[in-house]
């Protein structure tokens, strides 16, 4: 007999899907019926509703009405954790400098995270206030400490965020009381790795460490080495800011490399697999140098234009093939909503294409970048990015029937239209769920 009181295997979610395909285009699946493994998060059949079944089910979320939609999550492919606390404030300085962003604001800030206590207040902080905005991966720089940064992968298994976590690393070309030995770099990075990888959470594709080179300024040539090495022994992600700005190029080459940012990371065996910020002032070679080596860019449109860095180029990326994803770079870029970051990369796109005959990109693309583009840049498209069978059940369900969020519906409005209202004028209020690997946050 069957034992009614065991937990069910499996659980439905109804509702009118959105998510993009290969291509990038969207696809609107209205009134679909998707059944979730319950231990595994993965999504198991996936179908147009049938109306007999309905009422025997057991369900992990029902939309309230026709009007909704439910998301893949947003994936964050660069964010600095620390710099939430001072996320909107210290957007009057440049990157670089004496009395630059990062010496005034940023470092001083993320020394303090080597207490503990404080660094576990800010990082449970920063994981609720990104999953409540939808991103349900996110790919963190935390501080140089190996125990703050161990908090944070905690904070992620405890709210239940996916998460690539790294330890930064910075040995020169910083200020004394936020600086690391080659040697202390090296060894707390391994620890970490080794740490990490021996937790559940990343046999079960929840939690990764990303070997974190902070960027090519605070880091000497031994300690790329070093990190180069550890990248393959564990065969593990590489993250950090490339080609970022004027300054950042103009202060590398005063370090006396002939090389660019990715032929220097690639000569230490940094640039294979790696997800890399800004890249704003990359070459088309470098782009190429990048596509090579299976590394993405994680394009963060807010702080390039905060910083006055520049605008990524998305056509020539395209041209190229380079993977690229969207990210916040919390602090960099004040906000920590993907919807944000997904708006501005079209305005920066449309700003940037005026008067040329260069296409800007729309929202659907922004869209695609925010979800499928960023799985892939940071290479975990076999489990996450867009609805398939077989990946992982990472959703916001968004739910604006009810008003008082960003979108009213209108009679006459086409299921394209609302999607478009979400994304264009839709916050936090219109979210009414959220999921990772099938289980609600
Ligand atoms: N380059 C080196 N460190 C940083 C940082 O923390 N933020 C940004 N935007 N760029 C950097
Ligand atoms: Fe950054």
């Amino acid at each position: 007999t069957i034992d009614q009181n065991s937990p069910p295997d499996t659980a439905f979610v109804r509702g009118n899907f959105v998510h993009s395909k290969e291509n990038g285009e969207l696809e609107i699946l209205m009134d679909h019926l998707m059944e979730i493994d319950l231990l595994s998060g993965c999504i198991v059949t996936f179908e147009p509703a049938d109306v007999s079944t309905f009422s025997s089910l057991h369900y992990l979320y029902k939309s309230p009405t026709s009007s909704d939609f439910i998301t893949p999550g947003f994936i964050d492919c660069h964010v600095h954790a620390p710099q939430y606390s001072f996320a909107g404030t210290a957007t009057d300085r440049p990157l670089m400098g004496k009395e630059g962003w990062l010496e005034s604001y940023t470092f001083p800030s993320e020394r303090r995270l080597s207490d503990q206590n404080l660094a576990t207040k800010t990082y449970s902080k920063v994981v609720k206030r990104l999953l409540r905005e939808g991103t349900t991966t996110a790919c963190y720089l935390a501080t140089i400490h190996l125990n703050s940064s161990l908090i944070l992968a905690d904070q992620c298994e405890k709210f239940n965020q996916r998460a690539l976590i790294g330890k930064v690393n910075m040995d020169q070309n910083s200020p004394p009381d936020y600086i690391e030995t080659t040697e202390e770099s090296l060894a707390n990075t391994e620890t970490f790795i080794k740490q990490i990888q021996g937790r559940d959470s990343f046999k079960n594709g929840n939690i990764f460490p990303v070997i974190t080179p902070r960027f090519i300024p605070t880091c000497s040539k031994a300690l790329l080495s070093g990190l180069g090495r550890l990248a393959k022994k564990y065969d593990t992600r590489v993250q950090s800011h490339i080609s970022e700005s004027v300054d950042e190029v103009a202060f590398v080459k005063s370090l006396g490399y002939e090389e660019t940012d990715a032929e220097i990371f690639q000569n230490y065996g940094l640039l294979k697999n790696s997800i890399q910020a800004h890249g704003v002032w990359c070459s088309k070679d470098d782009l190429g140098l990048m596509k090579e080596n299976n590394a993405g860019i994680a394009c963060c449109p807010l702080s390039n234009v905060y910083f006055a860095s520049g605008i990524l180029d998305l056509n020539i990326c395209e041209e190229v093939g380079v993977n690229v994803g969207l990210g916040t770079d919390v602090s960099g870029g004040y906000s920590p909503s993907m919807l944000n970051s997904q708006r501005t990369a079209v305005v920066t796109s449309r700003v940037s294409n005026f008067s040329k005959e260069k296409e800007s990109i729309d929202y659907k693309k922004a869209f695609f970048l925010a979800t499928l583009g960023s799985a892939r840049t940071l290479h975990l498209e076999h489990l996450v990015g867009n609805f398939v069978i077989g990946k992982r059940f990472d959703a916001v369900c968004w739910s604006v029937e009810g008003g008082g969020g960003g979108v009213d519906v209108f009679d006459g409005d086409t299921p394209e239209d609302i999607v478009q209202k979400i994304l264009t004028n839709g916050g936090r209020e219109d979210i009414a769920r959220v999921f990772v690997n099938g289980k609600d946050c």
